[in-house]
């Protein structure tokens, strides 16, 4: 009877399982399973024989047509090996190795005789796939319902994680087991602010910890011409499943033949330092489109901007809100008196800029508009061209040309994104003609056109079409308010560094967690450089208004830290230049520390608590720690044997004080100096919430 029953399974599982093939990665840790059960396709991922993702629908809803989820053959199957290295324009190493095995199917559906492939990449550190849709007569226009790709992960695991949201970002992480979401997650967003929320789904990069500590990030990689990703998480059954950004109709991408999606990218290992060091989602990039990358260069910059965030000085000129851009002659009426971006205060940071060795000034509320930018739902805020009567953008470049030292141009959209493609053209000639090399772009508000999100395809294209117009230019892009980055920087390299998250600016916004900086490396990251803007020593804003209860939760030293752990080859010093006088003698490691590198070494890490990074300089034998903690004081070991053998090395130190707390007493460091070799290991305490930055030269 009993082998009856067996014999009756075996039958049922020979009759469903139509098709199955395995990939392994190049060492043999991952294994990739692919199969099609009742003519609908699956996957699933184990690494060292331990399930990271159980069997997994993949496949396509579409509007008004058959969809895309079953009902398949196997038309064809394809297996490669890509073994190659590529050095990217500007990055946290010299040479990148993208060693992956590749298992390609065609899938075909005989009742409406269409055709799509999914790819698959297994590599050392992780899983991309996509789907593929070949130009074909039965399928060459057709729009998108959801994309309803699964990840069935094997347990309740713990998750660093922010709402699942259409237009922004800028949350604090919540840390929790994927079961506990539900409860947590009314509380994890501002529910009076104007976020789009998609209940019960979380955003990517998305950082997860197994309970048999296996570190799991999932994210994409490739985002173009498609929607942005939030996942649906069903918290009983931990299975996530791809939430595409709907357009203004509800509708998520419209698609035409031959084209492919971005690839979904599951990033594995059992050390959480091999997470940081991943470069999976850059090799899943296509390499770079231009011919010419040398006026692609690394930008360390200072700015007119901390001061109007912690409202110390403003953006607009005057204090009227009823202008009408391109009729009210700004120059006739009177202004506010405090105006950050007038020709004197630039002038100054021109000055410090060049003194100390920055490339580059960044000046916000330098053009027409800033006295109602916002809220209104307003079309036409910007033309992008027309600077403030106290503005002088002739005089202001020609004097940080004479001295060395470019602008940085600022265009805040105000989200009127069909606004700035109707003037971006107009206003990268007007950079061109000044000598800018950067833009800082912005998108603050409800995207126009109406009912666009900031992650929808309109939106997606958008940012396409500004870096595509500013290259055309040779500008580089800093964008903010921008979806989530996936590593096209390898690609389109002047898409220098995005914002696309909580940044310094929440500082004087309410503050970011002492642990937030511990998070973004393993999420936000995963995706490219953030311009995060660290470097505050004036961490406690009482300073400058008395009462004032706003404060960087962070020591000093922790800031300057940040510079080697939050990877960004455009990094800015965004406090203001009094405070770097006060500092000069901490100051000096931020005008030490390179922004571009030949190396980088994960020493130590778990997400949420500790980093602990060294990198070396690129082209020159000079390297770079920064360690950070969160809000728990921790020693933490620095093994110094990533450096030379062979050579003698003199390392400046800069600590927390012993007595040193980001709440009592975030100013008080320590600097010295002390010779090291490969052997060397040091015992360094790192203060609540505080760090250690060490900059490490050849000894004479
Ligand atoms: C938000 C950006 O993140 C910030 O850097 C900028 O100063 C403001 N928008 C104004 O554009
Ligand atoms: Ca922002």
């Amino acid at each position: 009877m009993r082998r009856n029953f067996i014999f009756f399974l075996a039958v049922i599982f020979w009759s469903v399982s139509v098709f199955s093939q395995t990939i392994t990665s190049p060492n043999n840790n991952l294994s990739m399973h692919f199969q099609l059960v009742d003519s609908v396709p699956y996957y699933s991922l184990d690494y060292k024989g331990t399930p990271v993702i159980k069997a997994s629908r993949l496949g396509l809803e579409l509007e008004k047509l058959p969809s895309l989820m079953n009902g398949f053959e196997i038309k064809d199957e394809t297996q490669t090996t890509k073994d190659e290295t590529w050095n990217p324009v500007l990055g946290e190493v010299k040479t990148i190795r993208n060693h992956y095995n590749e298992l390609g199917v065609e899938l075909y559906q005989p009742s409406t005789q269409r055709t799509i492939r999914i790819r698959f990449r297994v590599f050392d550190d992780g899983l991309g796939f996509r789907y593929e849709f070949p130009e074909q007569p039965n399928l060459n226009y057709f729009v998108i319902k959801d994309e309803e790709s699964e990840f069935a992960l094997n347990g309740d695991h713990k998750a660093w994680w922010i709402p699942g949201d259409y237009d922004t970002e800028e949350y604090e992480y919540t840390i929790s087991n994927l079961s506990e979401v539900p409860k947590l997650f009314d509380h994890s967003y501002d529910q009076n602010a104007s976020q789009t929320i998609v209940p019960m789904a979380l955003q990517t990069p998305l950082m997860l910890e197994s309970k048999q500590g296996l570190f799991i990030n999932i994210h994409e990689a490739a985002l173009i011409d498609y929607a942005g990703m939030n996942l649906d998480l069903n918290p009983k059954t931990f299975v996530l499943k791809t939430h595409l950004t709907p357009d203004a109709q509800g509708m998520k991408g419209y698609i035409q033949t031959p084209m492919r999606s971005p690839w979904r990218t599951i990033v594995v290992s059992d050390r959480a330092e091999d997470i940081l060091a991943s470069k999976l989602i850059l090799n899943l990039n296509e390499p770079t489109k231009y011919a010419i990358t040398d006026w692609i260069k690394p930008v360390k910059y200072v700015g007119v901007w901390w001061e109007m965030i912690m409202g110390k000085s403003t953006w607009s000129y005057t204090n009227s809100n009823n202008i009408h851009l391109g009729v009210t002659d700004y120059s006739k009426l009177k202004p506010n008196g405090t105006h950050g971006a007038n020709n004197q205060h630039v002038k100054d940071y021109i000055d410090f800029a060049a003194k100390n060795g920055f490339d580059a000034v960044l000046v916000e509320g330098w053009d027409e508009g800033w006295e109602d930018w916002f809220g209104h739902s307003k079309e036409y805020v910007f033309d992008f061209v027309t600077p403030y009567p106290d503005f002088d953008i002739k005089m202001l470049n020609d004097y940080a040309h004479s001295k060395g030292v470019k602008l940085i141009m600022h265009n805040e959209t105000s989200s009127s994104a069909i606004n700035y493609e109707r003037h971006f053209d107009t206003a990268y000639k007007l950079m061109n003609h000044f000598g800018y090399d950067a833009v800082k772009t912005g998108y603050v508000g409800n995207i126009i056109p109406r009912g666009e999100h900031h992650y929808s395809q309109w939106m997606i294209e958008h940012y396409q079409r500004v870096v595509d117009q500013a290259a055309k230019h040779k500008v580089m892009v800093d964008s903010h308010e921008s979806v989530h980055p996936t590593g096209l920087s390898r690609t389109y390299p002047n898409w220098i560094a995005a914002e696309a998250a909580r940044g310094t600016e929440y500082d004087a916004f309410g503050g970011n967690n002492p642990n937030h900086t511990l998070v973004l490396p393993f999420t936000r990251l995963m995706g490219g450089p953030m311009d995060y803007t660290p470097g505050i020593f004036q961490t406690k804003l009482d300073y400058y208004f008395p009462g004032d209860k706003r404060f960087v939760k962070t020591t000093l030293v922790k800031q300057l830290a940040l510079y080697v752990t939050m990877y960004s080859p455009l990094q800015m010093a965004a406090d203001l230049i009094e405070n770097y006088e006060r500092f000069p003698d901490a100051f000096q490691f931020i005008k030490d520390v390179a922004v571009d590198w030949d190396d980088t070494k994960i020493l130590k890490a778990y997400p949420g608590e500790y980093i602990l990074e060294a990198r070396k300089a690129k082209g020159k034998d000079e390297w770079f720690v920064g360690g950070i903690t969160d809000e728990h004081a921790r020693t933490m070991t620095i093994d110094f044997s990533f450096l030379d053998p062979s050579k003698k090395w003199i390392a400046t130190i800069y600590e927390d004080g012993k007595d040193a707390d980001y709440i009592k007493n975030p100013q008080s460091y320590h600097i010295y100096q002390k010779k090291i070799t490969s052997k060397t290991k040091l015992n360094q305490r790192l203060a609540p919430s505080g760090g250690v930055a060490i900059s490490i030269k050849l000894a004479e």
